[in-house]
Formats: C-alpha cells, sequence, structure tokens
C-alpha cells in the first residue's frame, strides 16, 4: 500500500500538538482527481486553530491548513477536462462555490481535514485551474485564502470602484492583498499598521497612498478623517466609519459590552456593514485570473520545510505577527522548477 505523510493536530493547546502520520494515498473513484500538494501557505486561522482560539468548531484530529497549490497526478475515468500535471488550487470551502456564503461545517483545515499532507483526493468541479503566468506553486498557494476574501470584499457585495477610498487595517496576508487590489482598481488607500517598519514596506512595494501607525494614533479613526477632509473612506477592510465594512477578523477580541453600537453607527454614517466569510470558488476564480494576467503577488515573507519542527517554527512565525507577506510550507517534491524555491 502506498503512504503519505500527513500532519494532525492531537490536541490543540498550542503547536505541539502537532504530530506526523503515515496514512494511505487515497484511492481516488471515477468522479476524482488526486492531487500532488506543492506548497501549503498559512494563515493567522491556523494558528488560532492550533490554541484553541478560533471561533468555529474544528475537526478531532484535524489535518490543518486550507490553502494549497498542487498538481494533478491522478484523473477519476468520469472526469473531463482536467489532465495529469494541471496546476490548481482548491477554495478554503468546497461547499462555497458560488453566490452568498451558507455554510462553514466543510471549510478545509476547520470542520473537515485541510491540505498539510502530500496526496488528497477532490472532486475537480471545486478546482480552479491556474493559468500560464509566472507565479510559482507557492505564490499560488499564498493567494487562496487572501485574495478570495478580499475579493469578496470589494466585488461581493457593492463592487469597488476607480477613486474610491480603501480603508485597510492591519498589513498581514489578507490587508496586503487588499492593498494590492485597491491599487490595481485605482483607488486611493489608506492602510494602518504597528510598524512604522512595515508601513514603510506598504509604501515603497506596493504604492499605498497613506499610512497610519495605530500605535503611535490610538485614534486612528480620527487621522483617517483628516487625510479624507472628514469624508472616510468607501470601503474598510474589517472595522471603523465610513461606507462599506467588510468584517473578517477576531484578531482583537472585545466583550460585546465593549463593542461598539453598530446600529446607531449604520445608521448615522449610512453605510455597508458586511461579514465576510473567505471567498467563493468563483470569487477565487476570478481573483487567480486577475493576477495571472495582471502579474500580481501576493508577497512571499519566508518558506519552512515539511516536517514537523519547521511546521512549528513556521506557526510560531506567523504568531510572532513579525511576517510581512505570506508563510509557506515547502513540500520538496524532486522535480521543483527553478521558480518553485520559495
Ligand atoms: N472572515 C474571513 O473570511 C477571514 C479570512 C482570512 C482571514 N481572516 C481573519 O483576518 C485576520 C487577519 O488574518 P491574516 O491571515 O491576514 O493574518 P496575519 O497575516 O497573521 O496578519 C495579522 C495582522 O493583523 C494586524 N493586526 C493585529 N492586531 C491589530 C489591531 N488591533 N488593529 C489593526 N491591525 C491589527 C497586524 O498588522 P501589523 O503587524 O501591521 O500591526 C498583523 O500583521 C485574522 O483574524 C483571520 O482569522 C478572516
Amino acid at each position: 500500500m502506498c503512504t503519505q505523510s500527513v500532519f494532525r493536530l492531537t490536541s490543540r493547546n498550542g503547536f505541539n500538538g502537532l504530530q506526523a502520520f503515515n496514512e494511505p494515498i487515497p484511492t481516488i473513484d471515477k468522479h476524482e482527481v488526486l492531487l500532488r500538494v506543492r506548497r501549503v501557505a498559512l494563515n493567522y486561522r491556523d494558528v488560532a486553530i492550533a490554541t484553541s482560539t478560533y471561533p468555529l468548531p474544528v475537526k478531532n484530529q484535524v489535518i490543518p491548513c486550507s490553502d494549497m497549490a498542487g498538481d494533478i497526478t491522478q484523473v477519476g475515468d468520469l472526469v473531463n477536462g482536467f489532465a495529469v500535471g494541471g496546476r490548481v488550487v482548491a477554495p478554503l470551502n468546497p461547499k462555497f462555490l458560488y453566490g452568498p456564503f451558507k455554510d462553514s461545517s466543510e471549510t478545509f483545515g476547520g470542520p473537515i481535514d485541510g491540505m498539510l499532507r502530500e496526496y488528497i483526493a477532490l472532486p475537480p468541479h471545486i478546482l480552479v485551474k491556474l493559468p500560464k503566468s509566472s507565479h510559482s506553486f507557492a505564490q499560488w498557494a499564498a493567494m487562496v485564502c487572501t485574495s478570495s476574501t478580499a475579493w469578496n470584499a470589494f466585488y461581493g457585495n457593492m463592487p469597488l470602484k476607480p477613486g474610491d477610498t480603501v480603508l485597510i487595517l492591519g498589513t498581514g496576508g489578507v490587508s496586503l492583498t487588499a492593498l494590492i487590489f485597491a491599487k490595481a482598481a485605482g483607488a486611493t488607500t489608506i492602510i494602518t499598521s504597528s510598524s512604522d517598519k512595515k508601513l514603510e514596506y506598504v509604501k515603497t512595494t506596493f504604492g499605498a497612498d497613506y499610512t497610519i501607525n495605530y500605535k503611535m494614533h490610538p485614534n486612528w479613526a480620527a487621522e483617517v478623517n483628516r487625510i479624507t477632509a472628514c469624508q472616510g473612506a468607501d470601503h474598510i477592510i474589517e472595522v471603523a466609519y465610513g461606507g462599506i465594512v467588510s468584517l473578517t477578523s477576531f484578531l482583537t477580541s472585545v466583550t460585546q459590552d465593549k463593542m461598539p453600537d453598530l446600529t446607531m453607527s449604520t445608521i448615522i454614517k449610512a453605510c455597508v456593514v458586511r461579514g465576510v466569510m473567505g471567498g467563493s470558488k468563483q470569487q477565487l476564480e476570478e481573483a487567480v485570473k486577475f493576477m495571472g494576467s495582471h502579474d500580481l503577488q501576493v508577497p512571499l515573507d519566508k518558506s519552512f520545510g515539511f516536517n514537523r519542527d519547521e511546521i512549528i517554527a513556521a506557526l510560531e512565525y506567523v504568531a510572532s505577527g513579525e511576517h510581512l507577506g505570506k508563510v509557506c510550507i515547502n513540500l520538496d517534491w524532486d522535480l521543483l522548477g527553478a521558480g518553485d524555491q520559495l
């Protein structure tokens, strides 16, 4: 029997619960394809799941991580349109293919097993084919969650328009991806961070128009009002005042009694406050097409190896908040091309 290395969280009170297992390589049925996972990208969610701070249910002994890019090694007899060697990514949730979000019970690496393994069998209708482009497997893996989420925030409701002002909180994966999309759409961007070094980076690398250090300016909303001559922003990724507020994060946990009065704020500002739970396969597909044709990449920070010590070091690095760009796990297959090293 052919086996593969699979990582599971045997407990969820820290990264030490991550353990390696030898498990069978799945046998595909006639409607499935078998994927070789080339790169896995980490999200803050993977840290939260491993430390039991994630607010949604998680499967026992789950295989963590939702984001991977891989290639097809076997195709089921009744599958059309996919061939061995095809490069693909999968969305966050195999049931969230298009339209409004309905069901969080099947998100990879949480309620169902995720991508931290060598092989996975999937139905092809959920997969997004990768275009010919300069992107490496790591660059495609890095965009799965952040780009479908940011695409959903900008285009899933009232679409972002050229000339809009976009306020982005923080410089994490979702925030940097939102910055890349907002700049590409011709928006004016304001981004906050706790670090001047990170703010300098987003200015020089991605052309962020305005930056605010939220440690130096705890009342950063007042700074936004100053920058926008009291007009506020049209789109906000996370929280604050203005046109469309896309709530994605649970980084700051405040008790219900300390939450802002959303009802009154929403009425007074006449704004749309919208929760975002990742993005659909359709939104991922649109983001892949846009990034492929415009040669846009989510920045990669560091790459770690596919063994327990390295994966724990990678999770610790994401937990530290020092990263600026995505953190990837490299499965180091023999057939790697020169562009796939990071
Ligand atoms: N709802 C969804 O669909 C969805 C999808 C993806 C992610 N998320 C959530 O979004 C959050 C970010 O995820 P990620 O993967 O982008 O994380 P990440 O790459 O680890 O980035 C986290 C970043 O958040 C910023 N931050 C932390 N506390 C902050 C605060 N009080 N105010 C403003 N910014 C703050 C930090 O920016 P600085 O270091 O610059 O200060 C940090 O770099 C997580 O809670 C994650 O679970 C939600």
